[in-house]
């Protein structure tokens, strides 16, 4: 699978540790920075991993925080992003099945790596159930169209 990937200074120790989890599962990662422990801000990270999933340049992105918070809110605000924080598996499985997140968010600051890693691994091999679910997404696209002109 290709996937984006990007942090704050805030994440950037789980961000390397997730790479390279990703790169020995044989997925195709871009890493999209920060590249050190330096200070930086969320949303400079957020942009670029966010188009690179709506062009459809990368199916799935991975962006992490101290907390998953201010990366996720940024990422959330280009049209066709659904990004979802989870803290825990359940709610990294239904976020695919049910919301058709296309961004995982992390906060390094909450969860330990293990359960980290736990968390991409369910993210990236659940599915979207469509259905039911489609309509509510729709619903989701209807309210940006509405506000994004
Ligand atoms: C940076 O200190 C921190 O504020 C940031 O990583 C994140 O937690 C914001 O939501």
């Amino acid at each position: 699978m290709k996937i984006a990937i990007g942090c704050d200074h805030g994440g950037f120790e789980l961000k390397e540790e997730i790479i390279t989890f990703l790169k020995a599962e044989g997925h195709e990662v871009k890493d999209f920075g920060t590249y050190s422990k330096e200070s930086c801000d969320y949303p400079d990270i957020a942009l670029p991993v966010a188009e690179s999933v709506v062009s459809k340049k990368y199916e799935l992105g991975i962006l992490i925080c101290g907390t998953g918070i201010g990366i996720g809110i940024s990422a959330n605000k280009v049209p066709g992003i659904r990004a979802a924080l989870c803290s825990d598996t359940f709610s990294a499985h239904a976020t695919r099945e049910h919301n058709n997140a296309n961004i995982l968010t992390l906060g390094q600051r909450v969860v330990g790596t293990g359960l980290a890693l736990d968390i991409v691994k369910t993210f990236i091999s659940s599915e979207f159930e469509g259905d039911r679910h489609a309509k509510r997404i729709n619903k989701i696209t209807e309210i940006e169209k509405k506000y994004y002109k």
